[in-house]
C-alpha cells in the first residue's frame, strides 16, 4: 500500500494538568519521539503486516535522518523525495496530562512542501492509498484522482480536523474521522449515526467514525453498519491510537479482508496504543494485535 503523509518530531512535555492560557506550568517530564500521522500510519500499517511505500517530505537535517532510519527499520520504502535545504523537518509540540489525554501543536515544515508529483510516485501496484491532513491537499487530490484511475482504493483519515474540497472527498473511497473531524466535515454535530448520514453521500464506499474508548462505527453506501468494541486497556498515552487503528484498518483491507474484520483490527489496535508512552513506540505488531482477539 500506499501511504502519504507527514513526519514529524515529537516533543512530549508530561504535565499533572493542562495550563490555563496566560498560565506557566512546570512539566514533570520531557521526551522525544518519531511523530507525525503519516509516519505514525505507515509504521503502524507495516508493523499490523503490510508492504508499505511511504510518500513523505522531510527536512534536510538530522531529524530528516533519524526519520529515514525509523522506516529503514520497519521496512519501509521511502518514495524517492529529496530531503528539503533550507526547510526543516515538521515538529509536533504535545502537552500530555496525567489522565493520558494530549493537545498537540504542529509546524508543517518540510511537510508543508510535498508535491502532487512526489505524492504519486509510489502509486504503481498499490491496492490502498492512505493519506490523511497534515501534507498538501492538493498533493492528495492528485494521488487519489491517479488511484481511482488506476483502480486502487483510497482511504483518507481526515485529521486533523479541517474543511476539504469537495473534489478530495469525492475522489475518497473511505474516510476515517473522529468526532471532532466529523462534525468539522459535516458542519454540524449530533450522534455518530446522524454525522455518518451527512458525511455517507460524498464519499464512494463508506465512513467510519472512531469514537475512542467506545470503539469504531462503520456506515457503508450498501447500507451497511456496524460497531467494533474495544478491549479494556489502561490509558497512559491516547497519542497515536488514531494512528494505529487506522494503518491496521488499512492493512487489513490490503490483505483482503473484509470491512468488519478489519475495523476489529483497527479497533485493538488503537486500544493497544494507549497503554504505551509515545506514538511510535506504542504501535502495536501484528502477533500482539491478533493475539488481543483483532
Ligand atoms: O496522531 C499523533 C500525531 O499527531 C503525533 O505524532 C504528532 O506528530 C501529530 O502529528
Ligand atoms: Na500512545
Amino acid at each position: 500500500m500506499l501511504v502519504i503523509g507527514s513526519y514529524n518530531r515529537d516533543t512530549v512535555l508530561r504535565v499533572a494538568r493542562f495550563p490555563k492560557p496566560g498560565e506557566t506550568l512546570a512539566a514533570t517530564g520531557m521526551d522525544r519521539f518519531h511523530g507525525g500521522k503519516g509516519s505514525n500510519q505507515a509504521v503502524a500499517a507495516a508493523r499490523a503486516g503490510a508492504e508499505v511505500t511511504f510518500a513523505a517530505a522531510v527536512g534536510a537535517d538530522a531529524a530528516g535522518v533519524a526519520a529515514r532510519d525509523l522506516w529503514a527499520a520497519e521496512g519501509i520504502a521511502p518514495a524517492p523525495i529529496p530531503p528539503r535545504d533550507g526547510t526543516p523537518t515538521g515538529e509536533a509540540l504535545i502537552l500530555l496530562d496525567a489522565a493520558g489525554e494530549n493537545e498537540i501543536v504542529i509546524v508543517a515544515g518540510a511537510n508543508g512542501t510535498l508535491t502532487p508529483m512526489e505524492a504519486l510516485a509510489g502509486l504503481p501496484g498499490a491496492a490502498i492509498v492512505l493519506a490523511q491532513l497534515e501534507t498538501p491537499v492538493e498533493a492528495t487530490l492528485a494521488a487519489f484522482e491517479a488511484a481511482r484511475r488506476a483502480g486502487a482504493r483510497t482511504l483518507l483519515n481526515a485529521a486533523p480536523a479541517q474543511t476539504l474540497p469537495p473534489a478530495l472527498l469525492a475522489a475518497t473511497d473511505i474516510l476515517i474521522v473522529n468526532e471532532t473531524e466529523a462534525e468539522r466535515l459535516a458542519g454540524r454535530g449530533g450522534t455518530p449515526e446522524a454525522l455518518a448520514a451527512v458525511l455517507l453521500p460524498l464519499v464512494a464506499e463508506g465512513v467510519v467514525l472512531t469514537a475512542g474508548a467506545t470503539g469504531a462505527h462503520w456506515a457503508g453506501r450498501d447500507g451497511s453498519r456496524l460497531h467494533a468494541a474495544p478491549p479494556p486497556v489502561s490509558v497512559r498515552d491516547s497519542t497515536g491510537a488514531g494512528d494505529a487503528f487506522t494503518g491496521a484498518f488499512a492493512a487489513a483491507l490490503a490483505e483482503g479482508m473484509g470491512i468488519p474484520a478489519a475495523l476489529r483490527r483497527g479497533v485493538v489496535a488503537g486500544a493497544l496504543a494507549c497503554r504505551v508512552l509515545g506514538a511510535v513506540p506504542s504501535l502495536p505488531r501484528r502477533a500482539e494485535i491478533l493475539a488481543a482477539g483483532g
